[in-house]
């Protein structure tokens, strides 16, 4: 099914994410910029990204709620409950209302909203900014088909939607919502180690964002695991053995585990 190509969509909020997510609609698709609309708290952080990417900023959350088809939430989990206190009845069934906010759960939303609003719940990460997004996704009680259809519809431009379980939120929030940051953490940690080898900056750069990315590409499309990959890699007393046995020796594995378990709790406990 195709959603209405008339579709439009508001994001309240015009922070770090609603920014992430609107360049993200605009580079996939520019037709769509005069659909997307968006509000902000007071700062001008809306008027700054529809100056920026030809979208429009909206006085109010209410005027944007009446005036879109899908409703993206972008504020801070604390500001929720406010910003849909307010807007309650307006988001009406032929409607959908979408958040990102980490930690707050849809029965949460829809008790709030005491309608039987279509209410869904995402993780999305910041590559969205650039379509290669992982944006989790999960409906809440009074979805059908079509709400959901309106939603993925936006969501699909932004990279990779993966449908989860409500209960593995805090798991995904660990992985995909901070991944960015272990990831560019370990892609930094590979740029100085490049560097104290004797390569440039650049150089160094070059060479692990392309192997990074090859590496994933070549597990995707072959569906390899990474022992299979390891293994066509690793030659007996050759270099990369000779590496693995060091990283695994200062525990990088177990240092990864113990950094997206603590991120875990800490959404636990934000939520
Ligand atoms: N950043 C990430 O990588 C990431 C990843 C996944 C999920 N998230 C989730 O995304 C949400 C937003 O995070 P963020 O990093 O984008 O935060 P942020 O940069 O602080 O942005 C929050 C935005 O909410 C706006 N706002 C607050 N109250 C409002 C209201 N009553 N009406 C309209 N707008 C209002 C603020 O307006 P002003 O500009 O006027 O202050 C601001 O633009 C959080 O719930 C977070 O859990 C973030």
């Amino acid at each position: 099914m195709t959603a209405d190509a008339s579709s439009t969509i508001g994001l309240i909020g015009a922070g770090n994410m609603a920014g992430a997510m609107i360049q993200g609609f605009v580079r996939a698709d520019p037709e769509r910029a005069g659909r997307i609309f968006a509000t902000d708290r007071g700062s001008g952080s809306a008027a700054r990204l529809a100056a920026e990417h030809g979208i429009a900023a909206l006085p109010t959350n209410e005027e944007l709620v009446d005036r879109c088809d899908v409703i993206l939430l972008c504020v801070k989990p604390i500001d929720v409950e406010r910003v849909l206190r307010a807007v309650g009845g307006r988001v009406t069934r032929d409607k959908a209302l979408a958040s990102v906010a980490a930690g707050v759960a849809t029965v949460t939303m829809e008790t709030i909203l005491d309608e039987d609003a279509p209410v869904f719940r995402l993780m999305p990460n910041v590559p969205v900014q650039v379509g290669a997004g992982t944006i989790c996704f999960a409906p809440g009680r009074f979805t059908d088909t079509a709400a959901e259809e309106r939603v993925l519809d936006w969501l699909r431009l932004l990279g990779t939607v993966v449908r989860l379980e409500e209960r593995q939120f805090d798991a995904a929030t660990a992985l995909s919502g901070s991944g960015p940051a272990f990831i560019g953490l370990v892609i930094e940690a590979f740029e100085d180690a490049g560097i104290v080898a004797g390569l440039s900056h650049a150089q160094a750069r070059e060479l692990i964002l392309t192997t990074m990315l090859g590496t994933a590409t070549m597990l995707d499309v072959n569906d390899l695991s990474c022992s299979e990959l390891r293994r066509m890699v690793t030659s007996p007393g050759g270099t990369a053995a000779t590496g693995l046995a060091a990283l695994e020796r200062a525990g990088v594995r177990g240092a990864i585990i113990d950094g997206v378990l603590a991120a875990m709790r800490r959404a636990a406990e934000l939520g």
